[in-house]
């Protein structure tokens, strides 16, 4: 279907380089788009390597960035990087994250202000970044996706991470504000949600990996693959009237 394609766009990952943003840059290149990825990480991973590799063959540009969605030099310098080589921008998935397991009454001041700094900072400024590239190169039905969770609205039943969802809930109370002053210029903003993924996130919780299998109604936890549809969706011309929505991706744990 054509208003799913996503040739001739340019769209920008934070956090690609592994993970669930991996898998929404092989998805984006997948569906036309040549993308930028910012991670901290000091090189591409393996995984990222590859995808590269695969899209090189059909003409697909996937290009690499060290940036810290937390520091606004390292952001800036990645922008203009990106302005330098693409020229332009149509899609931004603000996806780096990081989360902190910890019972509310032991929770680490400065561990808190590292989740803010990452989780919420992070992904304002790089959507506003992102929106003032995408303004000043005219790119056509641009689309901003923020990565929120059900973290951010619900409790988690079995783990303690109420800093982790605070920075989450502040992600979806940002959303429809910076929709509303962006639908003037033809920008969308949206938001995924997704539910208990297993990526290296969470891997280090195998028992809850096991245990999370049973507040789904599909009976799993979701894997990154289960999230690219979503996102495809809302950056792509299939979710042209949808802003400000935040679509969840829970295999219907927070509809139980
Ligand atoms: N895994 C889950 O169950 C789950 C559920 C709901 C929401 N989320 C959210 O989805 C997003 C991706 O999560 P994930 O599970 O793939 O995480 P992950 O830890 O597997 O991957 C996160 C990526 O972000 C990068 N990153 C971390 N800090 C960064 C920074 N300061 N600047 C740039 N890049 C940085 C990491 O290097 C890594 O490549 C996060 O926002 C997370 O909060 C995850």
């Amino acid at each position: 279907m054509a208003d799913f394609s996503l040739s001739g766009r340019v769209a920008l990952v934070t956090g690609g380089n592994g993970g669930m943003g991996l898998g929404y840059v092989d998805a984006l290149a997948s569906a036309g788009a040549d993308v930028a990825v910012f991670d901290i990480a000091p090189s591409p991973s393996q995984e990222l390597l590859d995808v590269k590799e695969k899209y090189s063959k059909i003409g697909a540009q996937i290009a690499y960035y060290i940036a810290d969605v937390s520091s606004q030099d390292s952001l800036q310098t990645a922008f203009s990087s990106v302005e330098a080589d693409f020229e332009r921008l149509n899609i931004c998935v603000c996806n780096a994250g990081i989360n902190k397991v910890a019972d509310f009454l032991d929770m680490p001041w400065n561990a808190h202000r590292r989740l803010f700094e990452i989780n919420v900072l992070g992904v304002y400024h790089t959507a506003q970044m992102a929106a003032s590239l995408m303004i000043k190169s005219k790119a056509t039905n641009p689309s901003i996706i923020l990565i929120g969770s059900i973290a951010g609205r619900n409790s988690v039943k079995s783990s303690n991470h109420s800093a982790y969802s605070g920075t989450k809930g502040a992600v979806l109370g940002i959303l429809p504000a910076v929709a509303k002053e962006l639908g003037p210029h033809g920008i969308r903003v949206n938001a995924i949600s997704p539910g208990y993924v297993r990526t290296p996130m969470t891997t280090p919780y195998p028992d809850l990996l096991d245990s999370w299998k049973k507040e789904t109604m599909l009976g799993r936890v979701g894997n990154p693959g289960d999230m690219v549809g979503a996102c495809i969706f809302l950056a792509s011309d299939a979710s042209k009237y949808i802003t400000a929505h935040d679509l969840v991706v829970d295999g219907g744990k927070t509809m139980w």
